[in-house]
């Protein structure tokens, strides 16, 4: 999972990114193909160009729009091309209870602020850290046990979709249940939040491939996120709490 994930930054820090992302992948793909080890990779939908209409299969044809997007696609490369016994799982979205993300940071500016203003013109699959940590587990196990368990490029995301506005009402909705505060979230163009890199705008990602190989089935990202907002703000009050 070690990578340069700075997106922004890896506009300017182009060896860097490239460094962990396309060549420490084929560096540890050649190390686990010597010593006979099966190799999972973790991806990103930014290797899409988000042009499609529909949820992006491991078929759809890549075209990264970003320096992190193209080391990431080229990580990509390196792997299937030095260990054949590989699973690269491509993500997207990603949160959880720690470190930095986006449903940290929206709590944190829903605490601070009296609105929020966010872009709705990028659409895109929320996936909880926690589900995608017990997915790559199971690959990794099927994988170690089984020398004809299934290889290749799947996509790992919680089902369902939406735009970054829908996730930050969803997660200032899912904590004033929880007792925070609710602020209004205003709907923005990714135009009037201009970032150094460009990012898909439809970057939803179809898990069938995943489900036919592995028999995974991620749930809804509305209910990982509950989760999530179970263990930083509290359990969902009652309307009487609520009221009180
Ligand atoms: N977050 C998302 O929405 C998202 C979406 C799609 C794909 N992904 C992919 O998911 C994976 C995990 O990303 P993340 O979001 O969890 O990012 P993250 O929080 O930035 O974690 C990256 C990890 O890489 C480690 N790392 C960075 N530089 C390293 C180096 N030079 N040597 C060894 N380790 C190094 C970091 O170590 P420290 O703990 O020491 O900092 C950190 O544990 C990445 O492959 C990323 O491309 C993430």
């Amino acid at each position: 999972a070690a990578a340069y994930t700075a997106v922004d930054r890896a506009e300017s820090e182009i060896a860097a990114a490239w460094a962990l992302n396309a060549v420490a992948p084929a560096l540890l793909a050649a190390a686990t193909a010597r010593a006979g080890i099966p190799l999972v990779h973790v991806s990103t939908d930014y290797v899409f160009d988000g042009r499609t209409e529909a949820p992006c299969t491991p078929d759809t044809p890549i075209d990264p729009q970003s320096v992190y997007g193209a080391s990431k696609a080229a990580g990509e490369i390196a792997v299937r091309s030095a260990n054949p016994r590989h699973a690269i799982l491509r993500t997207a979205w990603v949160a959880s209870p720690h470190r930095g993300n986006f449903v940290k940071t929206m709590l944190r500016l829903a605490a601070e602020r009296e609105r929020l203003s966010v872009v709705d013109d990028q659409h895109g699959s929320p996936t909880s850290a926690g589900d995608l940590a017990a997915g790559l587990a199971q690959i990794a196990q099927a994988l170690a046990r089984d020398p004809t368990a299934p290889t290749g490029t799947h996509h790992f995301v919680n089902t369902g979709a939406t735009t970054w506005c829908g996730f930050a009402r969803a997660i200032v909705a899912g904590a004033a249940r929880r007792g925070a505060r609710a602020v209004p979230v205003e709907a923005i163009p990714t135009s009037a939040f201009p970032t150094p890199a460009r990012r898909p705008t439809y970057s939803v990602l179809s898990t069938a491939s995943l489900t036919a190989a592995y028999g995974l089935r991620p749930r809804p990202w509305e209910r990982a996120l509950d989760d999530i907002l179970d263990r930083l703000v509290g359990p969902e009050r009652t309307t009487t709490e609520t009221q009180a």
